[in-house]
């Protein structure tokens, strides 16, 4: 399945009016796009890595092998995102391209022990994160007209939909206990406010054109991620036994 989505985004990419999106753009867009690709990039990897954290941890856990094998998938599926944001970057200007990684330590919460904080690294990497990802890249598909961008943003919909899965499926595991649930519901606030931190770090104004072509703008992004907080997460949580205070 996704191997013939694959091949049709290649042959989309092909396309002349991807080939040549970089002479459809003035200087001062395209080159605010490439850096959109290419921050995007980095996000990626550092994703990809937060993924092997959340394995390692899964494993700690000894959560059930339906859990693991979508962290394995995870990771593999980011690295693939990279490269086709590396590939876009590079459409759009000569110089070298590359990811860099945001990270290379598991994120600690404060207060948390180790044995929280395995817990918490996949429910922010995949309730929250994750979910948000889906929000924004389904708002993002309404606003883009470019086809080869069109075709692998909605596979990267339905991956990320996949990735926000396993925070869901750890949630609904009968291994965490009472006190564990409370435990998550402690540290809503802060993942909720790292959430929001992360997601709207970028400074990104809104243009019509470059939405098309797959732009991530601070409107869109921030639009998408108060309807996924309302109307997904916060209503996961408490379907789970999470109570935000
Ligand atoms: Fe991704
Ligand atoms: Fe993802």
């Amino acid at each position: 399945m996704s191997a013939r989505v694959y091949a049709e985004i290649e042959t989309a990419f092909d396309h002349a009016d991807t080939a040549e999106l970089a002479a459809t753009l003035n200087d001062d867009r395209r080159e605010e796009l490439r850096r959109f690709w290419l921050g995007r990039a980095s996000g990626e990897l550092t994703t990809a890595l937060s993924f092997e954290y959340m394995l390692a941890d899964l494993q700690g856990l000894d959560a059930p092998s339906a859990l693991t094998s979508l962290a394995e998938h995870a990771i593999a599926e980011e690295h693939r995102h990279v490269d086709y944001c590396l590939r876009f970057a590079r459409l759009l200007g000569d110089e070298p391209v590359q990811a860099d990684l945001g990270g290379t330590r598991p994120l600690v919460f404060e207060g948390a022990t180790d044995a929280d904080n395995r817990v918490l690294r996949t429910v922010f990497g995949s309730c929250f994160s994750e979910t948000v990802a889906v929000q924004v890249l389904l708002a993002s598909q309404r606003e883009i007209t470019l086809e080869s961008v069109r075709r692998l943003n909605q596979q990267h919909v339905t991956e990320e939909v996949r990735h926000a899965r396993l925070g869901w499926g750890l949630l609904a595991w009968s291994g965490l206990n009472e006190r564990d649930r409370s435990m998550v519901a402690a540290f809503v606030p802060a993942m909720s406010r790292l959430t929001r931190a992360l997601w709207l770090a970028p400074q990104r104004s809104g243009h019509l054109q470059l939405e098309a072509l797959g732009y991530l703008s601070n409107p869109l992004v921030e639009r998408a991620l108060l309807q996924a907080f309302d109307e997904v997460i916060l209503p996961g949580l408490e379907r789970n036994g999470i109570r935000a205070a």
